[in-house]
């Protein structure tokens, strides 16, 4: 038995060096995973059904679609940026709306003044997968690289990427796309490993003109131009259209609103007993004298179309209770309804709004995926914003992390999901060893062949001693799968010899 050990061990060395020796970029093959995360503000999860968007439509044969991204209350956009790179929901990461009341900071905050960290570090445990890539603390040389994000430029908890460029309105995304295909593609001792990017639109559009117009589908077409832009950059580079993972999602939809379905707080309570922050679709109202919480929430409670809640009775689903920057009432609009409170300009009209009860359809945000980790050609159902941490912190091979999300939740999207290390490692060169065959077509390389000879003798030898090793199972370096997606176990893995999508 150590005889026919010592062989499997003998064998398995010269498979890990023919493979090193035999790749044909070698340094790349020890980089540390590749990931770029776009999202387009306001991307309606339909709106690749409604209008015509072919580069969007490649992507779904590229990779994975998700029918739609489940996001969590409130539907707005500084929250949800939060929540994508966090995997926290609102009332765990603390950014809970556009404009924030802090009774203990005693502070207002809005978009502009929110470049100050005491928001974003409201606790420890908020943290962006960018410092999570960076601290990371392996082998791998980990830097992030970060454009326009919301926070960006505010350090978190200490923390700022080592790349970063502020959000600047004017700024086209093929300029960003550049830069940051640029950061990818610089010296190993300088690169990114790491990429987040934002683009302003279409939720720009839909606010003016509404998510079904015109406008809309000239500001669709536009974001379409630059996926197949993206595409463009990553198939002429061998190194990222082999390495580069990208997921394309938004942080929630767009609903239309008509004409006299907006209300004016002060109509309806004493604005002088209390404050409210928010957005038109949802306001939290703080009341400072405790005996007039019952009186506001009476009058507010009499309004058609829109929601009142108090405090405890927020409804557990939205996961928006928690947290003392959620008001004493909350007030929500019913989709496509609008509040105007105090010192809001209610003469600035808008078409399209967002911000809404996370359940309604028109809230929904995209979610593509494409690049060695995912599947390709599928097409899935809903996930949460909050999964997109784990997601991503486990195709940069990051220590798993407490967030509010799952990898259980996700893991059905990509192609290997062993969680041990050095089998990993194995799983990425044979992957880059197979997707070289399959760019070529054909085998033009011998070394191609040694490194195929050899891991068909070792899976041989590793299938016939598989009894006699302890902990056997994980050892096989070729793919997995879940024996089941419900049980919430990792290590209940069986060797897939049915599966050959990866070498199609
Ligand atoms: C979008 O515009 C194109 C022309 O630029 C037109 O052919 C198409 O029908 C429009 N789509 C929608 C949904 O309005
Ligand atoms: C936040 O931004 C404003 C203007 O954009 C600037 O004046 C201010 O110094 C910034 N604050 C911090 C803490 O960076
Ligand atoms: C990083 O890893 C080194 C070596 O494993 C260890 O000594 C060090 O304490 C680690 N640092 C952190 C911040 O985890
Ligand atoms: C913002 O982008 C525009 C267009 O690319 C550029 O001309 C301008 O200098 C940028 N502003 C800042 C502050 O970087
Ligand atoms: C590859 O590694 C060698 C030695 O570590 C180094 O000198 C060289 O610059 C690297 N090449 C690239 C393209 O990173
Ligand atoms: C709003 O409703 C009022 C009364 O129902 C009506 O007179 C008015 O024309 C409506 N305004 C618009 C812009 O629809
Ligand atoms: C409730 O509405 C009535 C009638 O509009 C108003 O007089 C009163 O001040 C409101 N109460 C509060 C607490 O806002
Ligand atoms: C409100 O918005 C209108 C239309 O954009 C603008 O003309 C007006 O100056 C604004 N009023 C205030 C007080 O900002
Ligand atoms: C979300 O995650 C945070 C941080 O781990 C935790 O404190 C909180 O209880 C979680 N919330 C839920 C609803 O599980
Ligand atoms: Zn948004």
């Amino acid at each position: 038995m150590r005889h026919t050990a010592n062989i499997f061990t003998l064998i398995f060395i010269i498979f890990l060096y023919s493979t090193i020796y035999c790749s044909s970029v070698p340094n790349e093959s020890l980089s540390a995973p590749l990931l770029l995360l776009i999202s387009f503000d306001g991307f309606r999860w339909n709106y690749p059904d409604l209008y015509h968007l072919p580069n969007f439509n490649l992507l779904s044969k590229r990779g994975v679609r998700v029918k739609y991204i489940q996001n969590n209350f409130a539907t707005v956009t500084f929250p949800l940026h939060y929540s994508i790179i966090t995997g926290l929901y609102e009332e765990s990461h603390g950014i809970v709306g556009n404009t924030i009341f802090d009774p203990k900071l005693n502070a207002v905050t809005t978009l502009d003044t929110m470049n100050d960290t005491r928001w974003w570090s409201q606790n420890s445990y908020s943290q962006p997968i960018w410092t999570s890539n960076e601290l990371a603390n392996d082998s791998y040389q980990r830097r992030s690289g970060v454009i326009a994000w919301p926070s960006i430029g505010t350090p978190i908890n200490g923390h700022l990427p080592v790349r970063y460029q502020l959000f600047n309105l004017t700024r086209k995304f093929d300029s960003i796309l550049q830069q940051i295909i640029d950061w990818f593609r610089e010296p190993a001792e300088s690169r990114i490993n790491l990429g987040v990017v934002y683009y302003p639109e279409p939720d720009m559009t839909g606010h003016h003109h509404g998510p079904i117009s015109d406008e809309m589908n000239k500001t669709l077409k536009e974001c379409d131009d630059y996926v197949g832009q993206l595409l463009a950059m990553i198939d002429i580079d061998e190194y990222l259209k082999r390495n580069l993972n990208v997921i394309i999602t938004s942080d929630h939809g767009m609903e239309s609103i008509r004409k006299n379905r907006t209300i004016i707080l002060a109509d309806y309570i004493d604005t002088k007993l209390c404050s409210a922050y928010g957005s038109r679709s949802s306001v939290n109202i703080f009341v400072p004298l405790e005996s007039n919480i019952n009186r506001i929430y009476a009058n507010l409670s009499t309004i058609p179309n829109f929601e009142v809640y108090k405090k405890s009775q927020i409804p557990d689903e939205y996961h928006y209770k928690s947290n003392i920057r959620i008001g004493d009432i909350l007030f929500v609009a019913k989709a496509g309804y609008e509040i105007i409170a105090p010192g809001d300009n209610a003469s600035i009209e808008l078409l399209g709004d967002h911000g809404y009860d996370d359940r309604v359809e028109s809230m929904h945000g995209i979610f593509y995926g494409f690049g060695p980790a995912f599947h390709e050609n599928m097409q899935v159902e809903p996930f949460h914003t909050v999964d997109i941490y784990p997601l991503m912190s486990y195709i940069l091979k990051l220590k798993e992390r407490k967030t509010n999300g799952s990898i259980d939740n996700v893991k059905h999207i990509l192609r290997h999901h062993i969680n041990n290390d050095l089998f990993d490692e194995i799983n990425l060169l044979l992957s880059k060893t197979t997707s070289y065959v399959t760019s070529w077509g054909f085998i033009t390389d011998g070394c191609v062949l040694l490194v195929i000879l050899i891991s068909i003798v070792y899976i041989i030898v590793a299938f016939r001693h598989s009894r006699q090793l302890i902990y056997a199972e994980p050892q096989f370096p070729i793919r997995y799968r879940l024996l089941s997606n419900d049980e919430g176990s990792k290590n209940n893995f069986f060797p897939d010899a049915s599966d050959n999508e990866e070498l199609e």
